[in-house]
């Protein structure tokens, strides 16, 4: 029956991510409402969170948790934590320091919308308040503490930050694919695979279950930032909401300028094959929408 079920079309994948997604936007502006902010600070911090997104990562967080009979309720606060960080990363990569972009998800980025000290702040503040949002959630005590130690290593210095560090240093210099395989894997990798971790971690799931997850996650972390360097070469900005072409023009380094375009879309699929593999020992429909999204992930136009 779950071999039935399994291969899940590109159009079903899509509506139950925006179904999905739907909840964590609809939880999302309550993160980012608390009396005493100062209004430009909150005007800031609301501006770049609820402007769309795919909300990818905290659907995979929900669908993780899913997987273990865990409510999507249950888990909303620790997913829109989630996307709070993941919006935090945004914002101060579009800093002039950084990829000095000038649109995100279709609109101006924060520091040309507001300044970059607003920018920089509301960067800073959404990620606090992440963690403060994450807490809230009505789960064993244990099982949250777990969660939220595993996500912050992922945000933190051995992870996205980390990888941000070497996208930044190693830009304009010629790197290895090994060195790019491993910059990848921090820089976008680690929060999509500490997304997928955490929602079995909120659910208490055991070591066997957190081991599957955790390859299928660090895969389709890849395979993303692997898509994410070809649409920067063969899509457009309207389509992409963020400028098309910047990688090129800021001298990055992608699987693109590295291996040329369609052995980068043969790796991401390959990577996408693996995270799907690494799911055998799941059934059901959270399952199949995970299998569906890795795929997705590849196939995906922005
Ligand atoms: C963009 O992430 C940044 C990367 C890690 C490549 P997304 O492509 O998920 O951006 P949104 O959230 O949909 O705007
Ligand atoms: C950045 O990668 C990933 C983050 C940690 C924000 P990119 O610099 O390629 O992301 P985009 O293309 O600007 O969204
Ligand atoms: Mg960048
Ligand atoms: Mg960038
Ligand atoms: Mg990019």
């Amino acid at each position: 029956m779950a071999a039935q079920d399994d291969n899940w079309d590109g159009t079903r994948v899509r509506a139950l991510l925006k179904q999905r997604g739907q909840l964590v936007e609809e939880h999302l502006s309550s993160c980012v409402s608390q009396a005493g902010t100062p209004d430009r600070l909150k005007e800031s911090m609301r501006y770049s969170l609820l402007a769309g997104g795919k909300r990818l990562r905290p659907v995979l967080c929900l669908t993780a948790a899913g997987l273990f009979g865990v409510a999507p309720e249950k888990v909303l606060p620790f997913a829109c934590g989630i996307e709070m960080i993941h919006t935090y990363s945004l914002i101060h990569d579009d800093l002039p320091a950084m990829d000095n972009d000038d649109l995100r998800r279709g609109r101006p980025s924060n520091h040309r919308a507001f300044d970059e000290a607003t920018a920089i702040l509301a960067g800073d503040a959404l990620q606090a308040d992440a963690f403060y949002s994450m807490t809230l959630c009505d789960l064993p005590a244990g099982q949250v503490l777990a969660a939220l130690r595993a996500f912050a290593t992922a945000a933190g210095s051995t992870g996205m930050c980390g990888g941000q560090e070497l996208d930044m240093q190693w830009t304009g210099q010629t790197v290895q694919l090994s060195d790019l395989e491993h910059l990848h894997a921090l820089k976008t990798g680690a929060i999509l695979r500490a997304s997928v971790v955490c929602g079995a971690l909120l659910a208490g799931a055991g070591e066997d279950a957190l081991e599957a997850l955790s390859a299928y996650g660090a895969s389709l972390g890849v395979a993303f930032q692997i898509a994410d360097d070809i649409l920067d070469v063969v899509s457009d900005t309207e389509t992409l909401g963020k400028p098309a072409g910047s990688d090129e023009e800021q001298h990055k380094n992608t699987y693109p300028s590295i291996l040329g375009l369609e052995r980068s879309r043969e790796l991401a699929r390959e990577y996408a094959r693996r995270a799907q593999d690494a799911l055998r020992p799941f059934e059901g429909d959270d399952a199949a929408f995970l299998k569906g999204l890795a795929l997705y992930t590849v196939e995906r136009v922005n």
